[in-house]
């Protein structure tokens, strides 16, 4: 893939692109980068899609932008499209990336010929959950990024893969552990302040897909089964051997869900 910078007010975002056809764009979650969609590049490259990958602000080569908020990251995608001339595109994001998503939704529905959520959520914080990334900033703050990628990485996957796949654990750890703490705080802090897009999720009258992890501790299976059902159309995908990185755990089922709801978004433009 090609890598290409942009600047928004002087800070360089960066991107990934390659490709001929109907543009998808893969966002990343909190504390990755573009490399987290490694296994999914060459197949939808392979049935003919453009694919646009950024890395968010603060992440890889990405500079943190004055506005960190969730919204704030949205412009930095949406000047990506800009730049690359897309005025129509399907955007799939994981986690985090799929709270970017929504509110991408939320602002530009005309733009999105389809949206996905992939192991993410339209509710938005619970208190508990709000007061346990405060306990995860006050650690970060304290003891460094790397103490909290190798904290926290290792629940992101089930206990079989895990077991199976140390070394991919690792090399992800060793990948992410050099982050800066300040965009880890400020995903933090805008994943606290994100409002519910239930209502996105309500009104958007294409296809969404959702990508569900049965183990998933992040964004539980129960939550994920509250919103599925709630767009007009919904395309809905149950990795059965999956937490939150399902793109890696159950690559070929994950593969096999994108490219499925690719061809149905396809046809719906069609009708
Ligand atoms: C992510 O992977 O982006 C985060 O786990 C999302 C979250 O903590 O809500």
């Amino acid at each position: 893939m090609i890598q290409k910078n942009i600047f928004l007010n002087n800070k360089s975002i960066g991107y990934k692109i390659a490709g001929q056809g109907l543009p998808v764009v893969l966002i990343h979650g909190f504390a990755e980068d573009h490399d987290v969609w490694r296994y999914q590049q060459d197949e939808l490259l392979k049935h003919n899609y453009q694919l646009i990958i950024p890395d968010l602000p603060g992440s890889n080569q990405s500079s943190m932008t004055e506005d960190m908020s969730i919204e704030g990251m949205v412009h930095s995608v949406k000047e990506i499209l800009n730049n690359e001339s897309v005025s129509k595109c399907v955007m799939i994001g994981h986690s985090m990336g799929g709270y970017i998503t929504l509110a991408f939704a939320e602002k530009w529905a005309d733009q999105l010929l389809g949206f996905g959520l992939f192991h993410s959520t339209a509710f938005p914080d619970t208190e508990e959950k709000k007061a346990t990334r405060r306990k995860s900033i006050a650690f970060m703050q304290a003891h460094g990024a790397d103490a909290f990628i190798r904290q926290s990485t290792p629940n992101l996957f089930t206990e079989t893969f895990r077991n199976k796949n140390n070394q991919v654990i690792e090399e992800m750890m060793a990948r992410y552990s050099s982050f800066d703490v300040q965009a880890l705080v400020a995903y933090y802090e805008a994943m606290i302040y994100r409002p519910e897009r239930i209502a996105v999720l309500q009104s958007f009258s294409k296809p969404v897909l959702f990508i569900i992890g049965r183990h998933d501790k992040a964004i539980s299976f129960e939550d994920s089964m509250k919103q599925c059902h709630l767009p007009q159309t919904a395309n809905i995908h149950i990795l059965d051997n999956s937490a939150h990185m399902g793109m890696w755990e159950e690559k070929e089922k994950s593969n096999q869900a994108i490219l499925s709801y690719l061809e149905e978004v396809a046809q719906f433009t069609l009708e």
